[in-house]
């Protein structure tokens, strides 16, 4: 299944990351988290002091970091996954992803990953099956009531949520939009095992194509 890409997108705590890792441990495929790359950057443009309106400075640092995921998310080696989610990151990841080419560095690396994969990828963000991959073998958006979406994220809070959903939507450079080719699903009151079987069935419905 090498090459082979399962791409989801969808709103903050529409259940992404559950899914889609559940999703890859189930085929034994690789996952992917694009979310987190745009988060190292923000972590580590936050520790340098760089403002993130300067959008070449912002992208030049994007440019310049290694970001690694497994098992945990590193820049330049050093682990940051405890600093990704936190109130600080999650106020200025939106300013970050909204940089043009911040994004056409990770889009790049995003791809390149995929390929370089001797089995499947399932990759879940915002613009995954929009932008990133528009050929993926099967496209999925995932969505959730904001109140369960927040309920999901606790800490976060709704106010934080909503706040991200409006900049991550209405952005010029890859909004959050559904693919009109993507299988919707509706994760509110859902059981992640119910979500994870519903996309493994799309996928075994494609293959009996
Ligand atoms: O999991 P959650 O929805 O909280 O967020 P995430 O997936 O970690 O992504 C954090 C932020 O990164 C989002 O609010 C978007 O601004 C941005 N993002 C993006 O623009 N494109 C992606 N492919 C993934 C994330």
């Amino acid at each position: 299944m090498s090459g082979a890409v399962i791409a989801i997108d969808g709103p903050a705590g529409s259940g992404k990351s559950t899914v889609a890792r559940a999703v890859a441990n189930a085929l034994g495929w690789t996952f992917l988290d694009t979310g987190a790359m745009y988060r190292a950057v923000t972590v580590e443009a936050l520790a340098r002091g760089i403002e993130l309106s300067d959008e070449e400075a912002v992208a030049r640092l994007a440019d310049s970091l290694v970001i690694t995921n497994s098992p945990r998310v590193c820049v330049d080696g050093r682990d940051v996954q405890d600093d990704l989610r936190t109130e600080r990151v999650n106020l200025a990841v939106s300013t970050v992803a909204a940089n043009p080419a911040v994004r056409r560095v990770m889009v790049e690396r995003q791809r390149e990953f995929a390929q370089n994969q001797a089995v499947g990828t399932v990759v879940e963000g915002r613009d995954i099956t929009t932008v990133v991959f528009p050929h993926a073998t099967l496209k999925v958006y995932l969505t959730a009531s904001l109140e369960q979406r927040a309920m999901r994220r606790g800490e976060e809070g709704a106010h934080s949520l909503s706040r991200r959903d409006v900049a991550d939507t209405t952005r010029e450079a890859s909004p959050l939009r559904r693919a009109p080719d993507a299988h919707v699903i509706d994760t509110t009151s859902r059981p992640v095992d119910e979500v994870v079987q519903e996309i493994i069935e799309c996928l075994k419905n494609l293959n009996s194509i």
